[in-house]
């Protein structure tokens, strides 16, 4: 792609990455990722967020700011919202390139930039609200935002055009298929970049939530025409729905998820596998979505995000050795780290020799304020009893998922 104009004087000067690589070393990107960055020219010129050095990012990067007509000796400024080495890996480099710039980011980015990037001059801490005058009618005013999702976090707004750019906020998965803005993608896409975006906050975000609800009070008085994003669309065909839709992920630990369940299911034997399908028979009759996963045949970034979605999980595995079957227990554990809370829960699985599974998961239930439902265990392999009794209890748990309040 090439750079793109969003509004006179600002400009798109991003890059798509597709890798096999994982994001953050974790997370699968199938689709890849859009590193955005943003040209913003006034007699004084300004970059914000800078990319990866990254299967060719950062030459990409070069070159698209070249097809903005522009080169790292224009850059007065070198504006930081977020450290995290997706989007300030290549300022090493590119700052040997633009000597003459000055990096300016909040007091905890600057020594972030220190750690990570080993540069301590020409840097600038900017206060909370600390406007920049770029001169030509272009001014930057920064919005300190910690913890979206770093420390060091800000957002950072253009006042004249009405543009946002909140770096990670607002952003997803999923490289740019060669459109920028929302209102240019087809209607399929857009639920495509959707589920991505929520894949992104639940596996990357979903611990900062609270942060990210005060982010979005502290700019709720702000007149936003346009989203931009570090990574994925620009959203300016309706900022506020994004924004509604966002402020929507951040209240799901509270218990406000979407009433529809998940089920995980692992089975060492089939025992369980029995069992799942005798649950499914139940939850299907309350035509309560469902999503399904069998553990640990699916990336437990596709799990995680429908844990944090979904108000209701269901979780089929046995005992092993004691304990939990222990694919199980990991992506369980996944959940915890995210602090996925507030949740209604039905466990269902076979016994084994020993029982204790249950146990494990009471534990973890209680943990994440989980309510449970009456569990199911069975001795072995189910009976037609245990059949039953499993369709009987998955058709109660999707009922009290429907029915609730
Ligand atoms: Fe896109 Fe937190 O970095």
């Amino acid at each position: 792609m090439v750079a793109i104009e969003i509004k006179p004087g600002i400009k798109w000067i991003g890059v798509n990455v597709r890798s096999h690589d994982l994001f953050e070393g974790l997370w699968p990107i199938p689709y890849g990722v859009s590193l955005n960055s943003y040209l913003v020219q006034g007699e004084k010129t300004a970059v914000v967020d800078l990319v990866r050095e990254w299967s060719g990012s950062s030459s990409n990067f070069l070159q698209q700011l070249q097809s903005a007509g522009s080169e790292p000796r224009d850059i007065d400024y070198i504006i930081l919202n977020h450290l995290e080495p997706d989007h300030t890996e290549f300022l090493r480099n590119f700052e040997r390139m633009a000597p003459q710039a000055t990096i300016l980011s909040t007091p905890k980015g600057i020594e972030m930039v220190q750690h990570f990037c080993g540069i301590s001059e020409q840097v600038q801490a900017v206060g909370d609200g600390e406007e920049l005058d770029l001169g030509g009618g272009k001014r930057l005013v920064f919005f300190h935002t910690p913890f979206v999702h770093w420390p060091e976090t800000m957002m950072t707004y253009e006042p004249a055009s009405e543009m946002l750019f909140p770096c990670d906020a607002f952003g997803g998965f999923g490289a740019l298929k060669g459109i920028l803005f929302d209102d240019q993608v087809p209607q399929a896409d857009q639920a495509f970049y959707y589920d991505e975006m929520l894949r992104y906050y639940a596996n990357i975000v979903a611990n900062f939530s609270r942060p990210v609800l005060r982010a979005i009070d502290k700019l709720a008085g702000i007149k936003v025409s346009a989203i931009d994003p570090s990574h994925g669309l620009v959203w300016r065909a309706n900022p506020g729905e994004v924004v509604a839709r966002y402020k929507r992920f951040a209240e799901y630990p509270a218990g406000k998820a979407e009433r529809g369940i998940t089920l995980l299911w692992g089975s060492m034997y089939g025992n369980t596998k029995i069992v799942t399908d005798a649950v499914m028979r139940g939850i299907a009759q309350e035509k309560v979505p469902m999503e399904v996963f069998e553990v640990p045949h699916v990336d437990e970034s596709y799990v995680l995000a429908s844990i944090f979605k979904n108000r209701g999980i269901v979780v089929g595995a046995p005992t092993y050795e004691t304990k939990l079957f222990p694919p199980m227990a990991h992506v369980l554990d996944s959940a915890a780290r995210k602090s996925m809370t507030n949740k209604k829960a039905f466990r269902y699985g076979s016994y084994g020799w020993s029982g204790g599974a249950q146990r494990e998961f009471d534990a973890l239930a209680q943990a994440l304020k989980w309510e449970q439902s009456e569990p199911l265990e069975f001795r072995g392999a189910p009976t037609a009893d245990d059949l039953r009794k499993a369709e009987e209890l998955g058709g109660l748990f999707a009922r009290s998922i429907r029915e609730e309040a």
